[in-house]
């Protein structure tokens, strides 16, 4: 399995990293898409680029919050649809480093994430809202999109002139980086509109090692031609569900896994949302990990800063919270993908070889049945949290349900409230 994608096997691996949406749009606290969806004249939205000052931004202090969440890796916004830039690009004085902080907030991000040893991505935007060859025309959030004076068409190349150059600089300015994580494409604009293969030739030939998602030919809605016969130059090396779990994972047209990554808000907005106290909790976002894992998935869960630099405080409990889950029972989800075995009822097998790993959700009431598999086949069980053994169990109560494999949970109070792990060793 996976052949085709053999940069992806780190990725496939370590299953859980952190999405970070941080920029201008932190000062108004609505989201990300508020250039956009509110229409903002330039001259209102430049009140917030020379606003811009994030004093507490503590890089190091993110990383190791990531780290001690479990997170394997880390994704952050270079370049939002907003047009403003957290790097130090030639291209534009629309830069974080010509702010009052004069920071290049990208490069500091990527040398305090790999200081901690996770591997480190960047997502670009395609779309520009400022960028005066970017076309108001037909992006539904475009903030001038009902203006006359900006319907006259500049030639979109200036544009992609500018796209493909930052891209670049990401590329050759700021060491090796993991992850490309482009958004998003919609209408026409797909594919050769952003002069792709040109685009990935010229990635390839600084960073041959380093992931791109799916989204040059589509938005979270569409897999793109990764699923097809014969995928295209661009079409990336993994698909990019958003904001929701695949109920059954994601194949190809031949019935074969591809890599998928499931990016997940942790409230409901990715940039800071002031007013947005809907958070999963802990609970929630283990259960949510661990159903990737078993349907052969990553999840990139996201934070969004706010404008002083701070992770809210809510989002930092909710991390450290996994974290504690994450330090007992992460080999349930590195190097685990989908079980050759069928969900049981009772929660949900993540498999590492011979290894399968049982999270059990519902408390069994006396042993517990480990439905689709063979007893004569289980080599060893081991509660995860401990080592502890546990033995294959059959008595006089299981006498009447035989070909099925229970084991004896001799300490219910293992069970924490997310999950318990139970590891089912297989003989060769
Ligand atoms: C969607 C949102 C964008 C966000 C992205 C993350 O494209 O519009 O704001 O950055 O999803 O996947």
């Amino acid at each position: 399995m996976y052949e085709n994608f053999p940069r992806s096997k780190w990725f496939r691996h370590d299953r859980f990293g952190m999405f970070i949406h941080w920029g201008l749009y932190s000062i108004p606290a609505r989201g990300e898409w508020g250039r956009g969806t509110e229409c903002y004249e330039d001259a209102e939205y430049y009140k917030y680029f020379e606003e811009f000052n994030p004093t507490e931004y503590d890089p190091a202090a993110w990383a190791k919050l990531a780290k001690a969440a479990g997170m394997k890796y880390a994704v952050l916004t270079a370049k939002h649809h907003d047009g403003f830039c957290l790097f130090d690009s030639a291209f534009t004085n629309f830069k974080s480093t010509t702010t009052t902080c004069g920071r290049d907030l990208v490069r500091e991000f990527l040398d305090a994430f790999r200081a901690e040893g996770l591997k480190v991505g960047l997502y670009y935007s395609l779309i520009d809202w400022n960028h005066p060859a970017y076309p108001a025309y037909q992006h539904h959030s475009h903030p001038h999109r009902n203006n006359p004076a900006y319907i006259e068409r500049r030639p979109f190349d200036e544009y992609l002139d500018y796209m493909h150059g930052q891209v670049k600089e990401l590329c050759t300015n700021y060491g090796k980086l993991d992850i490309m994580w482009f958004d998003y494409s919609y209408g026409e604009m797909r594919g050769e509109k952003w002069r792709a293969t040109e685009l990935i030739k010229m990635v390839r030939s600084y960073q041959p090692d380093m992931l791109t998602d799916n989204r040059l030919e589509v938005s979270g809605e569409g897999f793109g031609s990764l699923i097809e016969e014969t995928p295209s130059f661009y079409s990336g090396d993994f698909t990019s569900p958003e904001c929701i779990i695949p109920p059954e994972g994601i194949v190809n047209v031949k019935g074969e896994p591809v890599p998928w990554e499931a990016c997940i808000t942790l409230n409901d907005h990715w940039g800071y949302h002031s007013g947005d106290t809907n958070y999963k909790d802990e609970k929630v976002v283990v259960r949510k990990l661990i159903e990737c894992v078993s349907k052969g998935g990553n999840m990139l869960l996201n934070v969004g800063p706010d404008a002083k630099g701070r992770i809210p405080a809510r989002s930092r409990e909710i991390l450290e919270g996994v974290g504690r889950w994450m330090a007992d029972n992460g080999e349930c989800v590195y190097g685990c993908g989908i079980s050759e075995f069928p969900k049981p009822e009772w929660g949900r097998y993540t498999q590492n070889g011979k290894d399968i790993y049982a999270l059990v959700m519902d408390q069994p009431v006396g042993p517990l049945a480990l439905l689709g598999i063979p007893g004569e086949r289980i080599e060893s069980c081991r509660f995860v949290s401990d080592g502890s053994e546990m033995k294959l169990y059959n008595d006089w109560r299981t006498s009447n349900y035989g070909g099925i494999a229970y084991v004896n949970v001799p300490r219910y109070e293992l069970y924490d409230d997310i999950y318990t792990c139970i590891k089912i060793t297989l003989k060769d």
